[in-house]
């Protein structure tokens, strides 16, 4: 990267940085969106009505992310998972999964960065996403892969490993059903970085990586407030459960600002030492 793309990148981060922190603000004074009505009218998902589950065929491309294979699988994202743009990306995270625009210009914008392509001209296909590299997002000791030295096709999530992360809820929701909390998160982490360690010759974790793992992971947490009724088939088949939506009622949507409150408590309740 020059010196120009650097002072350039500077000031986009700074700029979405105010941008954040304004929508954080404003879902403080605005009142809250009323559940049932989350996902804006005309977006796929509205009055929690998602387009029919199609699971993926042999050549449908698929990225280590199970929240945008989910897309892909209802058909939000193109079925086979190519020819998406940055900005598609953007526009469809927001109407789907409620995140604030900053966040949804903020990512998007980054992987158009470690694919070294242009945010606003180029396409990409969804396994691209799970480039293995210090730069980009797929890293090791994720909850639903195996490593990628260990299981190359990053597109398809391992039951098994699922099924464990499933186990681990300790908490309940209000209706009694099951639910995942921060530190029975902050628990799966852990086992699984222990795991991956000892499991993986090629293993390799930094502070990026780790937090990035926990950023991914908190999703479950707010995104979909740790219900496991509802992570369950999003983990397990990367499909959204009937009648699902956001449980963010925010009206500008999860700021990074507010995300950072379950993050970092997240990522700092793991230690591996306590499964070695
Ligand atoms: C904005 C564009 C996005 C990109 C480029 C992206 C990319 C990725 C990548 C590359 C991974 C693999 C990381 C790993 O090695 O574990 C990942 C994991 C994950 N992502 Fe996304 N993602 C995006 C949006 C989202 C959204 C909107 C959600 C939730 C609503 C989400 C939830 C997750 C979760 C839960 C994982 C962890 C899977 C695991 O640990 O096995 N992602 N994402």
């Amino acid at each position: 990267m020059g010196v120009l793309d650097k002072i350039i990148d500077a000031i986009v981060n700074l700029v979405v940085f105010i941008w954040d922190n304004t929508c954080a603000i404003l879902n403080v004074v605005i009142p809250k969106l009323e559940p049932g009505h989350v996902v804006p009218k005309g977006a796929p998902g509205h009055g929690q009505k998602w387009p029919p589950y199609v699971p993926p065929k042999a050549d449908d491309s698929r990225s280590a992310c199970p929240m945008l294979n989910a897309m892909a699988n209802h058909g939000i994202l193109p079925h086979d998972g190519k020819n998406i743009s940055f900005q598609e990306l953007n526009t469809k995270i927001r109407q789907t999964y409620n995140f604030a625009p900053s966040f949804c210009f903020f990512v998007p914008r980054f992987a158009a960065g470690f694919l070294n392509k242009s945010y606003f001209n180029d396409r990409f296909e969804l396994e691209e996403l799970s480039m293995h590299s210090e730069k980009a997002i797929e890293h090791d000791a994720s909850l639903t892969r195996h490593d990628v030295a260990l299981v190359p096709d990053q597109g398809k999530p391992d039951q098994r490993l699922v099924l464990d992360l499933l186990k681990t809820a300790t908490g309940k929701c209000p209706d009694g059903s099951p639910q995942m909390t921060i530190p029975d998160l902050s628990r799966a982490l852990s086992r699984r970085r222990a795991d991956a360690r000892k499991s993986n010759r090629a293993y390799s974790e930094s502070f990026f990586h780790n937090l990035f793992g926990s950023a991914n992971s908190a999703t479950m947490l707010t995104i979909f407030g740790g219900r496991i009724d509802d992570l369950k088939p999003m983990l397990m088949e990367e499909r959204f459960s009937d009648n699902w939506e956001p449980r963010i009622l925010d009206r500008f949507g999860l700021t990074m600002a507010k995300f950072n409150f379950t993050v970092i408590p997240v990522e700092r309740g793991v230690d591996p030492k306590k499964f070695q």
